[in-house]
């Protein structure tokens, strides 16, 4: 009398599924530290699932109707078994009768194959057009946050709700709620089905089961633990190698070679340490399992046996009664197992939920009708700036007007230059009337549309790795090539560009072209002038060109921007000459304000500055 081999299947989908886990909970570190948002578990779903699982309803009903369909498909099995059993031992088993049983149980196969596709597709999809959905609500969310909202999460962070937690939300919406209808139906019906065989014989059955559930929950929450320590363990070990790789000019100038290789092995021994640990845990899941169903297959071996010989029960109860244990093994570890899921799955739908419910501080109280002022102009009346948990203020009481014009700033490092450029491109909130465009307080112009003036060149030139093309047309696809090679001609980089091997197409980055630190920030330039709005701000953008080039460049400002208004901030001599009027930071504080004349008169700091760069100047024509 063969054994029907049905549970082994059972095993190996929970086997399929614990793999799975693994992989969609890659480097999900930070899963079991407390919770730090206190949200109710209905506010949660009423947030962030209810609206799927209502739009996606059908796909849901179907998809969980085939699976209680496969579960009672496969119950029905056994019966059949059962039947043709006890034709056997009844020696009424004819040919035609056995040939019926076998079509029947090939069809329900058959049936089962399919309706097991059906619900993989449904549910599983399901899951993932889920978790597309919170993945473009946190996007949006993120991309709508001001710089306080990054100054306070690590790009890490927000990395991690991107993957790990979409990910533990995906697997316990989607295998997580298969395993527990599929684990709540089996073992019903199949309790059922053996109370129906014989109730006492069930209950002794039955007496090992709990054990099972417990040892898999337990089990299945350290193989987690240990799991996310493995891909710790392999980011730090990737990491290591790649920072190696990034900066091997460094480590062979310095000859730290072999610590490297040290390091890098000591790593490895780690890694190797920590896969170990888990498949301590694999090598006892398993086998633990078995044990514990095997008891009480050997229960009802004795017992049952017993009831057989008696004839109380038939051959084919006994061999159904078995079966069922079997099918039971599979339900009671999915307990386990599920409770793990859930557990991990609202630990990470709360995460998401302070993330996507995090306000901005710098908020857009204005009415988008509000009208652009008509000037481009800017007036600070003193301007008071202190970045958040800093103690001091970083710009104080500055005040100036600039109607039109090449504006630089000056002033050393950590002066406030930055800061203050970042303050007239709305980056940081101002207090009211300290700040204006045109005749506007900046508070009564609604960001956009403030933005929508201003074409920024931050500190450290931005480039994607993508073509040159696209890094100067960012954002603006329709933007026809023309206009692309004149900005690039304006910011002096056109020449270079098609010196290299595609030209405008050539990729810039990793896998593309380096560029020189000069390239970068005329290619930056170049996306700030495509632009053609009222205000240029060009933060240190020119530090790495050379002088003919600043020349070039500033010609080509002025033709485009007159009558309207570029700062550029700088402490290149050759540069601020060039320049309209200059603003001189000091500590946050504007110390000086003029043109380059009037400050080589008068402003110290601007002397020394200027005698400084003369005798690098003579020093180099004499080099
Ligand atoms: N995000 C921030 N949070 C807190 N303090 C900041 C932040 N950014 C800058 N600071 C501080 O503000 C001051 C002014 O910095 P800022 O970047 O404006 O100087 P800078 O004049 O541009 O200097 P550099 O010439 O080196 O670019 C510095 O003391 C700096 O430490
Ligand atoms: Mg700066």
């Amino acid at each position: 009398m063969g054994r029907i081999s049905l549970p082994a299947y059972h095993t190996k989908s929970l086997w399929d599924n614990l793999q799975v886990n693994h992989d969609s909970s890659q480097t999900n570190m930070e899963m079991e530290k407390p919770d730090p948002y206190p949200v109710s578990f209905t506010e949660l779903v009423r947030g962030l699932l209810a609206d799927q699982f209502v739009t996606h309803r059908f796909r849901l009903i179907i998809g969980f109707l085939a699976l209680i369909s496969v579960d009672f498909l496969q119950l029905s099995i056994p019966l059949l078994v059962k039947r043709a059993i006890d034709l056997l031992a009844g020696q009424e088993a004819t040919m035609p009768r056995l040939f019926t049983l076998a079509g029947a149980i090939l069809a329900i196969a058959t049936a089962v194959v399919l309706l097991r596709f059906v619900w993989r597709m449904l549910i599983i999809g399901f899951s993932r057009y889920l978790e597309r959905h919170l993945r473009n609500r946190i996007f949006d969310h993120i991309l709508a946050m001001d710089q306080y909202f990054f100054s306070r999460r690590s790009t890490g962070d927000i990395m991690a709700h991107g993957s790990n937690d979409l990910a533990a939300v995906q697997m316990a919406c989607g295998m997580g709620m298969v395993a527990a209808v599929d684990a709540l139906v089996l073992s019903v019906a199949a309790i059922g089905f053996m109370i129906y065989i014989h109730p006492t014989l069930t209950l002794f059955a039955l007496l090992p089961l709990p054990f099972l559930a417990l040892t898999t929950r337990f089990l299945s929450a350290r193989l987690h633990h240990r799991f996310n320590h493995v891909q710790e363990e392999f980011s730090r070990m990737t990491e290591f190698a790649r920072s190696a790789v990034v900066s091997i000019r460094l480590i062979k100038a310095y000859t730290h070679e072999r610590s490297q290789v040290d390091d890098f092995n000591r790593l490895g021994r780690r890694y190797v340490h920590a896969n170990i640990r888990v498949a301590l845990i694999h090598g006892l899941l398993f086998p633990a399992s078995t044990l514990i169903g095997n008891i009480g297959l050997l229960i009802v071996l004795v017992y049952g046996g017993r009831l057989v010989i008696d004839q109380t029960i038939t051959i084919g109860d006994f061999a159904a009664f078995t079966t069922y244990l079997q099918m039971l093994i599979w339900p009671m570890m999915a307990v386990g197992w599920v409770a793990n899921l859930t557990q991990r799955g609202v630990t990470a739908l709360r995460r998401i939920h302070g993330l996507i419910t995090s306000e901005a501080v710098l908020i857009d109280t204005c009415p988008s009708s509000a009208m652009l002022p008509g000037s481009s102009g800017f007036k600070a009346t003193d301007l008071t700036f202190a970045y958040p948990d800093s103690a001091r203020a970083q710009l104080s009481n500055i005040t100036f007007e600039v109607e039109s014009g090449i504006i630089g700033i000056a002033g050393k490092t950590g002066s406030g230059k930055t800061t203050l450029c970042k303050l007239l491109v709305r980056l940081y909130p101002v207090q009211r009337r300290e700040l204006f465009y045109g005749d506007r307080d900046v508070n009564e112009i609604p960001f956009e549309q403030l933005r929508s003036q201003i074409a920024y060149v931050g500190q450290e030139p931005i480039l994607f790795s993508d073509t040159i093309r696209a890094n100067i047309g960012f954002g603006t696809d329709e933007m026809s090539m023309d206009k692309i090679e004149a900005a690039a001609r304006d910011a002096d980089i056109h020449n270079e560009i098609l010196e290299f091997s595609n030209g405008y197409d050539t990729v810039i980055g990793e896998r593309g072209i380096t560029l020189s630190g000069g390239q970068r920030q005329r290619i930056a330039l170049a996306r700030a002038l495509l632009y053609d709005r009222p205000v240029l701000v060009i933060d240190d953008g020119l530090s790495a060109v050379d002088t003919a080039t600043e020349n070039n460049i500033v010609t080509a400002l002025r033709r485009r921007f007159s009558g309207k208004t570029v700062f550029i901030v700088s402490n290149r001599l050759k540069l601020l000459s060039m320049t309209d009027r200059i603003l001189i930071l000091e500590e946050g504080k504007l110390v000086d304000d003029g043109s380059h004349q009037a400050l080589l008169e008068k402003n110290n700091f601007y002397q020394a500055m200027h005698l400084k760069q003369m005798q690098e100047m003579e020093g180099l024509s004499h080099a």
